[in-house]
């Protein structure tokens, strides 16, 4: 039997070079700071995979204040802090006095005068979790703002693809589909060109502008032109609900341009790795039987996103800064 306080040695102090309150964007990391969220995240996938809690934050509540709908993020990072000890609450935007006319920054701060220790956010504003950092004075987590950015998600693909492939240096990733209104694309970009990888974009050109080529990467239109060098495709959803104008002229021929199917696979690399950040859109951003296939990390990344919540959450509220 093992007992709480041996499971919390085994984690052992927050390393040292860990010096942020909040989490942002993988923007503003370095390569350091992302190696050290993974091999943290690397660490607590090892304990909880042992059926063992960490109750490194008990008596610590975190806030889910969610503007925007969320399945996997909202759920592991409950998940995460109640494996960590950690007491959760659910701000649901529908049924709260935000109908009054109250506003957002007043919401937070009624919410962190309750005695919260940090803030999980997600909204539609690009921008919106900086500004709360920026009011609020504990940490505050950014669990994705419009199209900017989705760190948690970004680091989650990182790491599935480093236990995947041993290494990230050197890789080539393409984030295939709706890169215009991608949090997650941009995440991945930052992350994975910090790490060393060569990333493309890859998508119509509605969607993918030549512009993202001052963010360092490669633009390609054609799916079937670059599917054979690639190591990992991200195959990102196209967000209907963000859409003002139809990108294309139908899901149909999109399907046909860029959906990952067993076609384009037999072209790919004997060790491709099929992801998708999820949810996705069967049929339109890749085959059922590719995103089931053996390719296919789509449910590890899901795993993934648990070990690296913990980690994030260990080490914003767990540093005290
Ligand atoms: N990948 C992702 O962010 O999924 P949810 O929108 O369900 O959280």
């Amino acid at each position: 039997m093992v007992s709480d306080l041996e499971e919390v040695a085994e984690i052992g102090p927050i390393p040292e070079a860990w010096t942020r309150r909040d989490l942002l964007g993988l923007e503003e990391l370095s390569a350091e700071e992302i190696t050290l969220v993974l091999d943290s995240a690397e660490r607590f996938k090892a304990t909880a995979g042992r059926g063992r809690k960490v109750p490194v934050l008990a008596d610590k509540t975190c806030v889910n204040l969610f503007f925007e709908n969320s399945t996997r993020t909202k759920t592991s990072f409950s998940l995460a802090a109640r494996r960590l000890g950690a007491a959760t609450v659910d701000f649901t935007a529908s049924t709260s006095s935000l109908s009054k006319g109250e506003s957002f920054i007043d919401t937070a701060k009624n919410i962190e005068a309750m005695g919260i220790d940090a803030v999980i956010v997600r909204h539609r504003t690009p921008g919106a979790p900086r500004l709360l950092a920026q009011q609020l004075d504990c940490p505050v987590i950014n669990a994705g703002d419009g199209p900017h950015e989705h760190p948690t998600q970004g680091l989650l693909d990182i790491l599935t693809i480093r236990q995947r492939r041993g290494r990230i240096k050197g890789l080539t990733v393409a984030l295939v589909g709706d890169i215009a209104h991608s949090r997650t694309a941009r995440s991945n970009i930052w992350g994975l060109q910090k790490l060393g990888a060569h990333v493309i974009v890859c998508g119509p050109s509605t969607l993918v502008s030549r512009r993202w080529e001052e963010l360092g990467v490669e633009v390609s239109y054609s799916l079937d032109d670059i599917v054979p060098r690639c190591d990992v495709l991200n195959l990102l959803r196209i967000q209907f609900e963000r859409q003002f104008t139809r990108p294309f002229p139908s899901v149909r021929e999109y399907a046909h341009l860029y959906a990952m199917n067993q076609r384009r696979l037999a072209k790919a690399k004997d060790d491709i790795l099929i992801m998708a950040p999820g949810p996705i859109n069967r049929g339109v951003e890749v085959t059922p039987d590719v995103a089931d296939g053996p390719h296919s990390a789509i449910l590890e990344q899901v795993a993934n996103g648990l070990a690296v919540r913990m980690a994030v959450l260990w080490l914003t509220i767990g540093s005290g800064k």
